[in-house]
C-alpha cells in the first residue's frame, strides 16, 4: 500500500436527491432520484490515506481521532475499495483528514468527504478505476459525494438496471460555462437532528408525498439542464426553488415530521424573496440542515451577502464559485 493525498470540493445539489430506490441492496446505495448540482471551490476536504503506524486501522478528522459512527463508515468504505485492489484482508489504514468548511454542522462535508476518502484510498490501494468507476464508489459512502468527483456542473442519475451499473454520474459543463456565485448563509452551529439515510427511509416509509416527490423529480433535471445550457438564471432560479421546498414538503409530511429549519432558515428565505423584488436576483436551495444557500450571478453576490447578514440570527456568510474536479497524489 502506498500513501496518497486527495482533495475534493463540495457539491450543493440544485435539483435535489432526496429516498433510495427500494429493493435495491443496500450496499449499492442507489437513489430514487436523479440529482443535479454545483461543485463549489471555497469548500472541500483533503485526505490521506496510508499504511498505519500503529498497526491498528485509526481515523483523525480536523485534528481529532474519531471511533464513533463516522470512523465505521470510514473503514467499511476502505474494505470496500481493497476488496476490489486485492482479494486479500484490508491491512490497517491511517487516515487523515482535514474540512475546509464552515465549522457549523450540515455543509455538506458527506459529499467532499466520501469523494476525498475514495480518490485518496484507490490512489493508495492502486484501484485501478476511471473517474466514472470512481464516482459510482464514492456514492455507496454517500450519494451526494458521487457528484463531488467532478467540477462545475455534475448530473447524477438514478438508473433503472437492478445491478445500479446505469446509476452513474457526469460532468453537465465545466466551472467555467457560467460566473455564478452560491452565497451559503449558515444559521445555527447545532448539529442536525436526523441523519439524511434515516430522513430518507422515514420519508419513504410514511411521507404520503414521496412518491410524488420521486415521480415529479425527473422533469426537474431536464429543466435544468435547459436553464444551464441557456445561462437563463430566472428559469434556473425557479426550478432549483421548485426542487428544494418540494422536497422539504415531502420531508414535513413524514411522520414524525422532519422539520430541518430554524426560525433564521424562514428569515432569510423571505430576505431573499424580498432582495429579488428589490433587483437582487438570488434563488434558495436548503439541504438536509438548517442552512440556506442562494444561487446568484456572481456581481449580486456580494451585496446580496451583506443583506442576508443583516438577518438576525444569521452566524456568518460565505461566497462559493464553481469548483474543480477532485484530484489525487501518491507521497510515498
Ligand atoms: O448523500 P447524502 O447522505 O449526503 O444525502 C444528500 C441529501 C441532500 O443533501 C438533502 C440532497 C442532495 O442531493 O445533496
Amino acid at each position: 500500500m502506498l500513501t496518497a493525498k486527495a482533495v475534493a470540493h463540495s457539491n450543493i445539489a440544485l435539483c435535489k436527491y432526496w429516498g433510495k430506490r427500494h429493493g435495491a441492496a443496500a450496499e449499492l446505495n442507489l437513489p430514487a432520484t436523479s440529482s443535479l448540482s454545483l461543485t463549489l471551490d471555497a469548500l472541500w476536504t483533503e485526505t490521506e490515506v496510508g499504511p498505519a503506524i500503529e498497526g491498528q486501522d485509526s481515523f483523525v478528522l480536523d485534528g481529532t481521532e474519531h471511533h464513533d459512527d463516522a470512523a465505521r463508515k470510514v473503514f467499511a468504505h476502505l474494505d470496500r475499495l481493497y476488496r476490489l485492489a486485492s482479494g486479500a484482508p484490508r491491512p490497517p489504514c491511517r487516515v487523515r483528514s482535514v474540512n475546509h468548511l464552515p465549522t457549523a454542522a450540515g455543509l455538506a462535508s458527506s459529499a467532499s468527504g466520501f469523494a476525498a476518502l475514495t480518490v485518496a484510498a484507490a490512489a493508495a490501494f492502486g484501484v485501478a478505476v476511471d473517474r466514472t468507476g470512481l464516482s459510482s464508489l464514492a456514492r455507496m459512502g454517500s450519494g451526494s459525494a458521487a457528484r463531488s468527483l467532478w467540477g462545475g456542473f455534475v448530473r447524477l442519475d438514478r438508473g433503472i438496471r437492478p445491478d445500479g451499473s446505469d446509476c452513474v454520474a457526469r460532468p453537465l459543463l465545466p466551472p467555467e460555462h457560467w460566473d455564478l456565485r452560491l452565497v451559503v448563509v449558515q444559521t445555527t452551529a447545532a448539529k442536525k437532528p436526523i441523519g439524511s439515510t434515516a430522513g430518507m427511509e422515514r420519508s419513504r416509509t410514511t411521507s404520503p408525498y414521496y412518491n410524488a416527490w420521486i415521480e415529479t423529480s425527473e422533469s426537474d433535471l431536464d429543466g435544468a439542464e435547459r436553464a444551464l445550457a441557456d445561462r437563463d438564471l430566472p428559469a434556473l432560479g425557479r426550478i432549483v426553488e421548485h426542487s428544494c421546498f418540494k422536497m422539504h414538503a415531502c420531508m414535513l409530511a413524514s411522520d414524525p415530521a422532519i422539520l430541518y429549519w430554524n426560525g433564521t432558515t424562514v428569515e432569510v428565505v423571505r430576505e431573499v424573496i424580498a432582495l429579488r423584488s428589490r433587483g437582487l436576483r438570488g434563488y434558495v436551495t436548503i439541504d438536509a440542515g438548517p442552512h440556506v444557500k442562494v444561487l446568484c450571478m456572481a456581481a449580486d453576490a456580494e451585496p446580496l451577502a451583506r443583506n442576508l447578514r443583516d438577518v438576525p440570527g444569521v452566524i456568518a456568510t460565505q461566497v462559493c464559485a464553481p469548483g474543480p474536479d477532485a484530484h489525487s497524489e501518491v507521497l510515498a
